[in-house]
């Protein structure tokens, strides 16, 4: 469910008509609505409610501080991958308490400044990353906690890019090394190891994954405890699937019928990282036809988004529904490529799909975009990223404007030789 609907053949978000917002800001832009925000955030909270877990919005799915605002001020924490997120959390006065910290390659000052936050843990994604954190932490005594990111070797079936839970990806410590690090826990003494975490893969939709690792958790668990190794945190990631085509993916009620029984058996404070559930489906992409154009063989609609703006299509084949704004009531349809102006055959938004006609100057809706949408955009072919708008109820505001040509050539100088 989400709140980007048709009413007199328009496509509204929440109570706003999205052609009036193009209309204003110009395109291309993103569009987030407020109410699918904490509507998605909720039904994970109402779901798993039983153990009052700590969900963390995995902010690199959507790094927008009017977003993150609104789901830390329902209740959310982050999960963060950088030092840039720390200032970004840090910057929303996030408690600290409610910051864990995932990476494989974290370096020395994002450590220390993690440390030096207070942040709830790290997740820790291998032996030689444990023992940097136990040395910066000894030099700025200051006692740290951390969680292993255990690797359960387990397949996601999801695309290649994106799985992250069997011993061919780099993420996570395997269970033999995991179990060895316990062993030797006291060589760690500025850092208490004090709980477990796993994230297999995003785009997920069936439970089996998650079950298949959360056993093989589960079971490492009580190994430990067998050894009189006692925890306080289960972190069991993200990766819940949304709807983009016609996936049929478990909401977030049967995901939590299906693991809440192991999670009650651990006895363990339970920690959540969803990104895509919660923006996936809040926010789309707003582009405008620029041209038709039919070389004989195929047709093109070129509009003004591009691969920058949006990756996904480009990067893993992702498929995003593509709707114009004013729906025509028996449009015909043609079989066009949705393509943008970037120089690269990989810069499209759809290849050979049927689409309801369209002519130069109306506008697309490209849907379920507020996922790694935004976060994921560059300045190719030095094109400015686009805004971001948030509409709450008959209200639309920007929350970030378009970027102008001086933040094209932000930092850049001229070295005096070539003056
Ligand atoms: N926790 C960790 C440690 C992660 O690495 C990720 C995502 C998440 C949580 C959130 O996963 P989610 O709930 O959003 O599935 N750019 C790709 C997705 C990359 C996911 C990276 N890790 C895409 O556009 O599909």
């Amino acid at each position: 469910m989400h709140d980007f609907i048709f009413r007199d053949n328009e496509l509204h978000c929440e109570n706003v008509p999205v052609s009036r917002i193009a209309r204003k800001v110009g395109t291309p832009f993103y569009l987030y609505s407020h109410h699918t925000l904490v509507d998605h955030l909720t039904k994970i909270q109402k779901a798993f409610a039983p153990v009052k877990p700590l969900v963390c919005f995995a902010m690199k799915a959507n790094g927008n501080l009017a977003v993150i605002k609104t789901l830390l001020k329902n209740g959310a924490g982050v999960d963060i991958v950088s030092g840039g997120e720390l200032k970004k959390a840090l910057f929303l006065k996030t408690d600290p308490k409610k910051i864990v910290f995932a990476s494989v390659g974290k370096t020395e000052d994002e450590i220390a400044a993690a440390i030096k936050a207070g942040i709830l843990l790290f997740n820790v994604e291998s032996l030689p990353e444990l023992e940097e954190i136990n040395r910066v932490a000894q030099k700025l005594k200051k006692r740290t906690q951390v969680a292993l990111r255990v690797n359960p070797d387990v397949e996601a079936p999801t695309h290649q890019f994106i799985t992250t839970g069997s011993l061919k990806n780099k993420f996570g410590i395997d269970l033999s090394t995991a179990e060895k690090i316990f062993e030797a826990q006291k060589t760690f003494p500025y850092v208490r190891i004090n709980g477990l975490h796993i994230h297999i893969g995003s785009q997920l939709v069936s439970k089996e994954p998650f079950l298949n690792a959360l056993l093989k958790v589960l079971e490492f668990i009580e190994r430990l405890k067998a050894r009189g190794t006692r925890l306080e945190y289960l972190d069991i990631g993200g990766g819940l699937g949304i709807i983009y085509n016609d996936e049929q993916p478990q909401t977030a009620q049967e995901y939590a019928t299906a693991v809440l029984p192991l999670l009650t058996r651990t006895g363990l404070k339970i920690i959540m990282e969803p990104g895509r559930f919660i923006v996936g489906n809040a926010g789309i992409f707003v582009t405008q036809v620029l041209f038709i154009k039919d070389n004989g063989y195929k047709k093109f609609v070129i509009v003004d988004g591009g691969m920058n703006d949006l990756i996904r299509p480009s990067l893993y084949h992702a498929y995003h529904e593509i709707v114009p704004l004013a729906r025509k009531e028996d449009a015909k349809k043609f079989r066009v490529d949705v393509v943008g102006p970037v120089c690269e055959s990989g810069d499209f938004f759809a290849k050979d799909r049927d689409i309801p006609v369209v002519e130069k100057g109306e506008f697309l809706a490209v849907m379920s975009a507020g996922a790694y949408g935004y976060a994921m955009a560059s300045n190719y072919n030095a094109r400015p990223r686009v805004p971001e708008v948030m509409v709450q109820g008959d209200k639309f505001s920007v929350v970030k404007r378009r970027e102008n040509f001086q933040d094209l050539i932000r930092g850049e100088r001229i070295p005096s030789f070539l003056k």
